[in-house]
């Protein structure tokens, strides 16, 4: 297949898993639509995912009631207190993406382990238990999301690998046994002069991994870079952002994009996020899927212009150069 360097796309496409849920007939078709998506754009909405409602408006209401605490309470705890499992709070300016700070602050998250897990004990960064604050089902809420949202990276994978042509479990046998889940919730304060300003709540920047899954609310500012301007990807009612990166288009050979995005806010309000990262298990070797290597497609020079094909290694490796440069102490752990 030959491809265009890059490709022009105008919007964003809507995938609607409650399609194939009410007619199997519907997946093949739906496997195409989503074939296209990740070829041209790498991102898309998906809608009819069944993630309840109210479970979405619970981490809506206690998210907002954290952000809301003071600086010094929030930093009661900041990152530096979860060690390797790379959970906690960090303020304002506290991230930086292609070495600016971004106007957010957030709370890092993931699946929860505990002291025994032999993950923890083997002492694999990014796995252990999370710093959650205390305020009532704060808890509960956040990994019951993590929970369900995890289950949906599974399903969406089983039909990212149909749209391959692959078994509907190639992902999960080869990749994904044990995801690695991280979840975020990012408090992006209103841009005080957003007229002049040059800050960015989320620099230009690729996700990492396989598949994101992005909770956004209703007030705009997420940007995805095309061929060469910026189209919108405005809040739709109860649909989630996905995205691919930078591993998956590793794996694909290029045919999946792992495509720029940013975030400014500029609506005026605050602006609250929920992205979940559905990546591959922390030990599990990177490399492209030799189903595909007759599908190879150009190589096109990235916006960072890293080369992701000729990463070999684990993804907790990948994952380990990358942090590195967000938050350079977590550096110093070690990888398995
Ligand atoms: C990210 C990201 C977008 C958002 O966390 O990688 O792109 O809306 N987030 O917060
Ligand atoms: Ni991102």
């Amino acid at each position: 297949m030959t491809r265009q360097e890059h490709i022009d796309f105008h919007a964003i496409p809507i995938i609607d898993l409650a399609k194939a849920k009410t007619d199997p007939k519907q997946l093949p078709a739906l496997a195409r639509e989503l074939f296209q998506a990740c070829c041209e754009s790498g991102f898309f909405y998906l809608v009819g995912h069944g993630i309840s409602e109210d479970l979405q408006a619970r981490l809506e209401r206690v998210s907002h009631e954290f952000f809301a605490w003071d600086e010094h309470r929030k930093m009661q705890l900041k990152m530096e207190l979860g060690g390797p499992a790379w959970r906690g709070y960090f303020p304002l300016g506290g991230e930086l993406t292609s070495g600016k700070a971004d106007a957010k602050e957030g709370l890092y998250l993931g699946t929860e382990l505990d002291a025994r897990d032999p993950r923890v004990q083997a002492g694999w960064p990014m796995h252990g238990p999370n710093l959650f604050p205390d305020i009532p089902d704060f808890r509960d809420t956040v990994l019951e999301y993590i929970h369900v949202v995890t289950a949906l990276g599974h399903r969406v994978m089983e039909l990212v690998s149909m749209s391959l042509a692959l078994p509907p479990d190639y992902f999960y046998e080869h990749f994904t046994k044990d995801p690695l889940i991280l979840f975020r919730i990012f408090h992006y304060p209103p841009d005080p002069d957003p007229e002049h300003s040059e800050t960015w709540g989320v620099g230009e920047h690729t996700d990492y991994g396989l598949l994101t899954i992005l909770k956004q609310d209703d007030c705009g500012g997420l940007e995805v870079k095309s061929k060469d301007r910026w189209i919108e990807a405005p809040p739709i009612p109860q649909a989630f952002v996905c995205n691919i990166g930078d591993m998956l288009e590793r794996m694909t050979g290029g045919l999946y994009r792992s495509t720029p995005h940013r975030v400014r806010n500029r609506s005026g309000r605050e602006r609250y996020s929920f992205p979940l990262f559905f990546d591959p298990g922390f030990s599990v070797p990177m490399r492209a899927i030799p189903q595909l290597e007759g599908l190879q497609t150009e190589r096109y020079q990235r916006w960072d212009e890293a080369d992701v094909h000729s990463f070999t290694g684990t993804y907790g490796d990948y994952l380990l150069t990358k942090v590195g440069r967000v938050f350079p102490d977590l550096k110093k752990t070690r990888a398995p």
